[in-house]
């Protein structure tokens, strides 16, 4: 069973991407509605909070976690993978972001490949790039990006109020103005000259993506982060069936809550019909 952590509704993004390509797989989803929005919140409380649902998520049968979500990504995966994980006592045990992916497929360039390789290193593409306070300023994808294609221009908005506002259900024309705000304020960044591509470099932002359609130029082509994600996890199992080799008999899907299951299984249906009814969770925190 794999596991899938996000801060709120925003990993649905990614998780529905996942059911669709692996039906025969069992996931299990984790929305912390106790807590979001993380974007805003102070390193130690993101780590500490995702560490806490990758737990969860453990001890719930999960062996490999993804974290479907940029701001834990940007901010705590490192730290997980490298000093929380080897210590932890998961043996056989991984977490997985969704950075990785996302850059992968902005620079047509394997992660493990960190240095500029032709012809990308002659890529001089703008590329825009959407996200949380948090995400944006960890300055992850600008870094991971320019690594692998130093003329690559990245641009970055910060959308401080988004992914909040998508939780609180915020009537549409709200939702419009923060996106029209965003890329009034990245396109004053680049003059006017429309990006290549843009990431919505935050998985509530896939939600409002008819907005962002609406708001940026014709000329930029939006990433499916949940699609690149889904494609990239496709190769990482393919490498490593053992993450799966027990779901035979699990239900395919089943998603949890910290927050009030009733409540968040009617929001969740409004863009997901077919998501089943959430269970809550109680995720001890020290
Ligand atoms: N959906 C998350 C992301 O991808 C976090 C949004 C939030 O909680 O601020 O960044």
């Amino acid at each position: 069973m794999i596991g899938v952590f996000d801060s709120g509704l925003g990993g649905l993004t990614v998780l529905k991407a996942l059911h669709e390509r692996f039906p025969g797989h069992a996931f299990l989803y984790l929305g912390d509605h106790a807590n979001v929005p993380y974007g805003n919140r102070s390193s130690d409380e993101i780590v500490e909070f995702t560490r806490a649902a990758v737990d969860t998520l453990f001890r719930r049968g999960c062996r490999l976690v993804l974290l479907g979500c940029n701001t834990a990504t940007a901010v705590a995966a490192r730290r997980l993978q490298q000093v929380w994980l080897p210590g932890s006592g998961w043996t056989g045990h991984n977490v997985l972001g969704i950075v990785a992916p996302t850059v992968e497929a902005a620079t047509q360039t394997p992660w493990a490949v960190a240095t500029p390789q032709y012809p990308q290193k002659y890529n001089s593409d703008l590329i825009a790039v959407f996200g949380t306070t948090r995400t944006i300023t960890s300055g992850v994808y600008r870094e991971e990006i320019r690594k692998r294609c130093p003329r690559v221009e990245v641009v970055q908005q910060i959308c401080a109020h988004l992914a909040g506002a998508i939780e609180d259900e915020a009537p549409e024309s709200i939702l419009d103005r923060l996106v029209k705000d965003g890329v009034d304020d990245l396109l004053a960044q680049t003059g006017g000259n429309p990006p290549h591509r843009a990431i919505l470099g935050c998985t509530h932002f896939p939600l409002v993506e008819h907005l962002f359609r609406r708001h940026l130029p014709p000329f930029t082509r939006i990433l499916s982060q949940p699609e690149v994600v889904a494609d990239s996890l496709e190769d990482y199992l393919a490498r490593r069936p053992h993450y799966t080799d027990r779901d035979a008999g699990t239900p395919p899907l089943q998603v949890l809550t910290t927050g009030d299951a009733g409540e968040i299984s009617t929001r969740a249906r409004v863009f997901w019909p077919a998501v089943p009814a959430f269970g809550h969770a109680l995720v001890p925190r020290p």
